[in-house]
């Protein structure tokens, strides 16, 4: 800090930047205290049941359902019979409008989506304030759009809709990844069974109530609750497609168990992205970037810029700017507006982030963690960044999935993309420089599905996301996000 005033840095950082605590209230939320699994358009009691928590508090917050196997296969069914009685033959026109309410609903409640998301899910309010709800709403209103308009989509083509899609999903972004899934698969003119991942049901299972207000057709949406053996249960059942988001390990093990049965797979996993910065970049904006990539929804985001490569000759300057900014950084209550970093999603999370960073320390990196009082219940993690990082250490290959940075250095554009590329992933990268040919030659270059210039984390549903290598096929968002739900006369392949 001392270092900081001797420059005389415009921004020097306070020592103490008091805030007054900002809470969001939590009495728009109405939760119930026990939660069946939504088929049909009824609320069923499954078998069993479990409890799912705050991660910030560690409170319980409801008891949900464990969907069995009878559960699932209903729910197929279900949602076979919305797709053959009507939803597939409902002029598109009119499938928009369902669409469109739902869009709107979601804006309507989105004060209460965003408290209940940060409540179950541990992110910050302000994140999910202002990016997973609007995002959400976003989607609904673009795949609308597309609705009635598939035939000029893919001319000459014939798109069909491809049946029951079975969607499961990750609790990084629980509400938007289900906008995601939901979106483009009702456009489309199929119908729904979706798992939400076991730590964070509440706000697909709130959704129920604004499928019911959109008044969408009984078995046209479908939401079973429950772990990974729903989920095992839901690729076995009689559906005609999955679509995956979450660890690269199951991702692999649904492809295997779907080779040869004919049905459609996307697959969206994992990721180590490399965030490249050039000696000749609005440094300030950088370390911007650099936070927003790694420090975002608490390093829970696929594609976390998680691999810094700073242009040698910036590397001291950069770092030091990082480390600075990192100080500011507010972590503790999700529901608290000055918020920028929650908690970490699941005991089993934060525990497997502990290991790799201790494995980090292990190799000989060198960690700096800003000080911060953490609460004393719920999972917490400080932001934290390595520096002095070999490409071969673990915290430089596996995904952490956690507010943790791994700091490595290249002198030639050639190198940067050697490194970057030097992973079993490939999701995403960003670059950042001043020279519009330079991200031009990086961009073709790089093995990733995203490649952002002079941003990160930017998000928009019109344009395309997915992987190339271990982070899976397939894509979600825009025009090529329809296409893994439709079938085309004369072309049924695998993996869409
Ligand atoms: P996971 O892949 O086990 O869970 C994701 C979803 O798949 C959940 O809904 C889960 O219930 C379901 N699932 C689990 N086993 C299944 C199976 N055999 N068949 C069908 N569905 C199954 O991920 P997990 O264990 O929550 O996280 C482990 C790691 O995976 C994280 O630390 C992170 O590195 C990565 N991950 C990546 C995500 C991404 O967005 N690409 C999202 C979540 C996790
Ligand atoms: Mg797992």
């Amino acid at each position: 800090m001392t270092e900081i005033s001797k420059r005389g840095d415009r921004s020097p950082v306070p020592a103490e930047w008091a805030y007054a605590p900002a809470p969001e209230s939590r009495d728009i939320v109405q939760l119930q205290e026990r939660y069946g699994v939504y088929v049909g358009g009824k609320w069923l009691e499954p078998a069993e049941t479990y409890e799912t928590v705050s991660p910030a508090t560690e409170e319980a917050l409801a008891q949900v359902g464990q969907a069995g196997e009878a559960d699932v296969l209903h729910a197929v069914d279900a949602a076979r019979d919305a797709f053959e009685n009507g939803w597939s033959s409902l002029p598109g026109s009119e499938r928009a409008k369902y669409l469109f309410r739902i869009a709107r609903i979601l804006q309507e409640r989105s004060r209460e989506f965003a408290v209940l998301e940060s409540l179950n899910g541990g992110k910050p309010i302000k994140e999910s304030r202002d990016v997973d709800l609007p995002l959400a709403a976003a989607h609904f209103f673009y795949y609308a759009g597309w609705a009635d308009k598939l035939e000029y989509a893919f001319p000459n083509r014939k798109p069909r809709p491809v049946g029951v899609a079975g969607q499961i999903i990750p609790w990084n972004f629980p509400l938007l990844m289900l906008a995601w899934k939901v979106a483009p698969a009702l456009a489309a003119g199929n119908t729904v069974v979706l798992k939400p991942a076991e730590t964070t049901p509440l706000t697909a299972l709130l959704f129920c109530d604004v499928i019911r207000q959109a008044e969408l057709p009984p078995g046209v949406v479908n939401i079973i609750t429950g772990d990974g053996r729903t989920g095992a249960a839901l690729v076995d059942a009689a559906v005609d497609k999955i679509a995956f988001t979450g660890s690269t390990e199951v991702g692999k093990a649904i492809q295997r168990r779907l080779a040869g049965t004919g049905k459609k797979l996307t697959l969206e996993l994992g990721g180590k992205a490399a965030n490249i910065i050039f000696d000749d970049a609005a440094l300030d904006q950088a370390v911007e970037g650099i936070v927003n990539g790694i420090y975002f929804n608490q390093g829970h985001v696929c594609c976390a810029g998680s691999r810094l490569f700073v242009q040698e000759s910036i590397a001291e300057p950069v770092v030091e700017k990082l480390k600075r900014r990192m100080a500011t950084l507010r972590v503790g209550d999700p529901l608290d507006k000055n918020t920028d970093v929650g908690a970490i999603n699941s005991r089993a999370q934060l525990d497997k982030i502990e290991e790799l960073v201790a494995s980090g320390r292990d190799e000989g990196a060198e960690v700096y963690q800003p000080t911060c009082r953490l609460p004393e219940r719920g999972y917490w993690f400080v932001p934290t960044v390595f520096t002095n990082v070999a490409q071969s250490y673990r915290i430089a290959q596996e995904e952490i999935f956690g507010p943790v940075l791994s700091v490595l250095t290249f002198r030639t554009p050639e190198e940067a993309v050697e490194k970057a590329n030097n992973t079993p992933y490939g999701l995403s990268a960003g670059v950042w420089t001043e020279k519009g040919s330079r991200i031009l030659w990086m961009a073709e270059r790089l093995r990733a599905g995203v490649v952002w210039a002079n941003t990160y984390n930017r998000f928009d549903p019109a344009s395309p996301f997915g992987g190339y290598k271990e982070s899976g096929f397939g894509r979600e968002g825009g025009l090529h996000g329809l296409e893994p739900y439709l079938a085309f006369d004369g072309a049924e392949t695998f993996g869409g």
